[in-house]
């Protein structure tokens, strides 16, 4: 499996950590950076991941800040980015059973690392339930969409381009 991290310098040790405990598992990650404990600014790193999620390049992936806000905040500004703070195992295996959470959001200054290795291992492992939560995955999809258009017209009445176009999208 190929799953991306990127953290800023509040997640930096758990991004660490994690990433060899999915190393050790047989993961292909994605190192995304950032690469040290110093100060760095959450919306640069998360959206260069929620950016890669967003168009297809990577499946799934895993954003650590210093208490998962600031990272969600960001990849949720993606469309067909489904992003999901969890810092405790239930909310882990709802965002995937509920939501198809696609990126997993967590708090290097909230957990620590073997609860957090619980929460990954849980994550990764369950399911998309299906079903009543999908016709609610297709509302949102809706309500991205209309949202996203005006964003266009307004990007393409100042001239705006982009490089890469969502394709992650149900
Ligand atoms: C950095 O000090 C901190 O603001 C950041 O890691 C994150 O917690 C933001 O939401």
């Amino acid at each position: 499996m190929r799953i991306g991290m990127a953290c800023d310098h509040g997640g930096f040790n758990l991004k660490e950590d994690l990433k060899d405990f999915l190393t050790s598992t047989g993961a292909d990650v994605v190192d995304l950076g950032s690469f040290n404990e110093t100060s760095v600014d959450y919306p640069d790193f998360g959206a260069e991941l929620a950016r890669k999620v967003s168009t297809g390049t990577l499946e799934k992936g895993i954003l650590i800040c210093g208490t998962g806000i600031g990272m969600s905040v960001v990849a949720n500004k993606f469309p067909g980015v489904r992003a999901a703070l969890a810092n405790e195992l239930y909310s882990a295996r709802c965002s995937r059973e509920h939501n198809d959470a696609n990126v997993l959001v967590l708090g290097g200054r909230v957990v620590g690392t073997s609860l957090a290795r619980e929460i990954v291992k849980v994550w990764l492992e369950t399911p998309f339930s299906g079903g009543r939560h999908q016709g609610r995955l297709d509302k949102i999809r809706t309500i991205e969409k209309e949202n996203f258009k005006s964003q266009e017209a307004r990007q393409s009445s100042s001239g705006g381009s982009r490089t890469e176009s969502p394709r992650n999208v149900k």
